[in-house]
């Protein structure tokens, strides 16, 4: 993005919301000094260090890329299997519709498919037209732009029930974002939402993502003998958001809850907090 363009969307959010900007830019330091704790993480590589991760043969999406040496392609970061194998589990047998952005050369799809069993309903997206020879039964295909908040409007209405989003597509922070504003308030309860290829410092949808993580801490509950307090929209739908390296997975509860308490169970205190919760 160009820096004139980068300063006037600064000065608007500054104009349209102050406080939050402020705060915003009052955390500023804290970022950096993690930054800095990261960066200077000492060095540890001993002849016991793996080299590369990969999973083990137990996972069954690792088994299905290790055995695809033909066949239609899958190219995906080797640590990716254990994080979809671990948020994706809870869907295997179910009928579940998945939809992955980003085709290429239709070997996740097929992957998806033997993952998932027979009941899953798979929906690609991809912007090249070469990628409709991978629509089969069960698998359909739409072509078109993921930053394109029409073509949503479009799938939305085609697609009612979305459990599983994938987002493999062209890797760019205004695509990722514009993917999961029109696509994570439609999803199921219980959906799963995936956003590979998060790459580089400072990236743009890393920074987005840490916005819903701010909000999913929003609250300031007082001292008292019972912490609670309402939830707002967003934490009543969002039960978690995971990072991993360059791939983030957001959770949708299965339920919506309406508040978040912290209640206190024994009866053995310390008396030095007693002193400050109101009686
Ligand atoms: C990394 S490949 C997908 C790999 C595949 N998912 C796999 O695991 O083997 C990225 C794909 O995203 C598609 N793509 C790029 N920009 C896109 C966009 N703006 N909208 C939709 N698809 C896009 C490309 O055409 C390409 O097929």
């Amino acid at each position: 993005m160009q820096p004139a363009k980068n300063l006037l969307q600064l000065l608007q959010s500054f104009l349209t919301r102050p406080s939050e900007s402020f705060k915003a830019l009052r955390s500023l330091p804290v970022t950096l000094d993690a930054m800095k704790l990261a960066r200077e993480w000492p060095t540890h590589t001993s002849s016991s260090s793996i080299p590369v991760p990969t999973s083990d043969a137990s996972n069954p999406l690792w088994k299905f890329f290790e055995a695809r040496q033909a066949g239609r392609g899958i190219w995906k970061w080797t640590h990716y299997f254990d994080v979809y194998h671990s948020h994706l589990k809870k869907f295997v047998g179910q009928e579940v519709h998945i939809v992955e952005i980003g085709i290429y050369s239709g070997g996740s799809l097929e992957m998806w498919r033997e993952f998932l069993g027979p009941k899953c309903h798979i929906y690609g997206v991809d912007i090249a037209p070469e990628c409709r020879s991978y629509e089969g039964k069960d698998t359909k295909v739409f072509i078109g732009d993921q930053a394109d908040r029409g073509f949503w409007k479009t799938f939305r209405s085609q697609v009612p029930r979305v459990d599983v989003v994938i987002d493999d597509g062209g890797h760019a922070p205004f695509q990722q974002i514009a993917t999961l504003e029109e696509l994570l308030p439609h999803m199921h309860p219980g959906g799963v939402f995936v956003c590979e290829d998060i790459h580089g410092r400072h990236n743009r949808f890393a920074s987005y993502i840490g916005g819903l993580i701010d909000s999913l801490n929003e609250g300031n509950p007082r001292m008292q003998p019972e912490l609670s307090q309402m939830a707002s929209a967003f934490q009543s739908w969002i039960h978690s958001i995971h990072h991993y390296p360059f791939i983030t997975v957001i959770e949708k509860r299965d339920q919506p809850i309406q508040g978040l308490v912290a209640p206190r169970h024994g009866t053995e205190w310390q008396p030095f907090l007693e002193k400050d919760l109101p009686r």
